[in-house]
């Protein structure tokens, strides 16, 4: 059998890539007070887990597909791009315990190029630098030095990701990114993975756009660390009480959502900032291409003066249209190290609206495609529902199932709206990291990524 990761990408085998269009199901779950939905007497966790170590993370991580796909059966080898900021340690600390993924290459700026991992990187993880990693040389960001690998996660700084990520696309290597450049693309897919791996459909038309059409390579990134902690639970409440119809968020970000160093000091400690550039307009749009849908229809001339009559269909992000959805955010910086916390109110288009009480059973019974069909970095928990009155807390919940799901508490009426809640959601993990990686997995799953 050939040895793909060791041809140059050119050369590389190619399949078509599988539309990867599924339906979400609903599975049971369990609210953190003991009431599990579908069966009464289940057992219950008494008590939250809050843990990084990788031999408890593999126990509710490792766990075959349910659906009848299969686990790849050689590991795959991955580079990661920005690999010494802040999101690219995450990468490192979680791809180190991965079961398929194996880092083959690291890429940062050409200050770290040229030194060993060890010495190019300030690491402010709580665990030591990887033993596979500490001696391997960082590279530039250039495609010839990740040749080998099939995905590439991207960790890099705005200001150079675009020029990167596009070369290392155009060099047919699977990129799954977590900065803003491309999130915006009209063919590029923004995927919350416990949300909405299935516009990952739109991939073989991105392709296509190259001529010739790209084999293997493409983008996929994920939402704005803010944008993916709350989605998650407004995905569940769409899926269970149909359309939202508005929604009012405020955010209290971490420090390191900056990356590093980040705010200084002396203008964060004792200290509650109320502007991060740029972020309220992103949270507000991202909103609308992650919950919104895919539409189909038929191919435009290339002149854009009609339809091309050969029954070729183009997709295209609708952008939640068939049900306007109106989003309002506002963001503060607070002197809190990882995780932000999130206080939604939201208004559904149905009449009368769920209660509290059944918007919390939704969301504890919330179960996306990346679950049921074992992506192995999927928490077992999407959303945790919090019954305590002060919960959630960052120190105390952003490390539950490693930072991989979220943890929403003080599920009420709302008097302005119909309900709100509180949303916790790690920012290096779910937030970043977690994310590109279980969109990675479902990929290969899907065989989106050719292996
Ligand atoms: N922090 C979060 O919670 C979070 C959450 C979601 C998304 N994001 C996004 O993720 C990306 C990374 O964020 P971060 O917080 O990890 O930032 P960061 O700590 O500042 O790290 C930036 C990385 O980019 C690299 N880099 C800078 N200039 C470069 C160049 N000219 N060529 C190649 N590499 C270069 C840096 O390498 P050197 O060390 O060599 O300078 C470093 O590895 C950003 O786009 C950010 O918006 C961050």
């Amino acid at each position: 059998m050939p040895d793909f990761a060791r041809m140059s990408p050119t050369k590389r085998k190619t399949r078509s890539p599988k539309r990867a269009v599924s339906d979400r199901t609903v599975d049971v779950d369990l609210l953190l007070d003991g009431t599990d939905i579908a069966t009464p007497t289940a057992s219950v966790p008494a008590t939250i887990l809050v843990t990084d170590s990788p031999s408890v993370r593999s126990s509710f991580t490792s766990k075959p597909p349910r659906t009848g796909m299969q686990h790849p059966s050689a590991p795959i080898k991955v580079g990661v791009l920005g690999a010494t900021g802040t999101v690219g340690q995450r990468f490192i600390t979680l791809l180190s315990a991965h079961p398929w993924f194996v880092v083959d290459a690291l890429g940062a700026s050409p200050r770290s190029a040229g030194k060993p991992y060890r010495l190019a990187v300030n690491w402010k993880q709580s665990t030591p630098v990887p033993q596979a990693v500490r001696e391997v040389v960082v590279r530039e960001c250039k495609p010839e030095f990740f040749a080998e690998c099939k995905i590439v996660f991207s960790g890099l700084d705005a200001d150079v990701a675009g020029e990167i990520e596009e070369a290392f696309r155009a060099a047919d290597l699977a990129v799954f990114s977590n900065a803003k450049n491309f999130r915006r693309d009209p063919h590029v897919p923004l995927i919350v993975p416990l949300v909405n791996t299935s516009h990952l459909a739109i991939i073989p038309q991105q392709q296509t756009l190259f001529s010739p059409p790209l084999k293997s390579g493409f983008i996929v990134t994920n939402a704005n660390c803010s944008t993916t902690g709350y989605v998650i639970p407004l995905a569940a409440m769409e899926r269970a009480f149909g359309p939202l119809e508005a929604v009012m968020v405020t955010t209290m970000q971490a420090i390191s959502g900056a990356g590093y160093p980040g705010v200084a000091s002396l203008d964060i400690m004792d200290n509650i900032i109320p502007y991060i550039s740029g972020e309220e307009e992103k949270i507000e749009w991202e909103t609308l291409k992650i919950l919104g849908g895919l539409t189909t229809s038929e191919a435009e001339d290339a002149d854009g003066n009609g339809k091309t009559g050969t029954g070729t269909t183009t997709m295209a992000f609708d952008m939640h249209a068939a049900h306007p959805l109106r989003v309002s955010a506002s963001c503060n910086r607070v002197p809190v190290i990882d995780g932000h916390t999130e206080c939604v109110s939201v208004r559904f288009a149905r009449r009368p609206p769920p209660s509290p009480q059944q918007v919390r059973e939704a969301l504890a019974a919330y179960t996306p495609d990346a679950q049921t069909l074992g992506c192995p970095s999927a928490p077992r928990h999407a959303v945790v529902v919090h019954e305590e009155p002060d919960r959630p807390q960052p120190r105390l919940d952003r490390y539950y199932q490693d930072g991989a799901g979220v943890s929403v508490g003080r599920v009420r009426q709302c008097q302005v709206l119909d309900v709100k809640f509180v949303v916790l959601a790690n920012n290096v993990s779910i937030g970043a990291a977690t994310s590109s990686i279980i969109n990675a997995e479902y990929a290969v799953l899907k065989n989106v990524v050719q292996l």
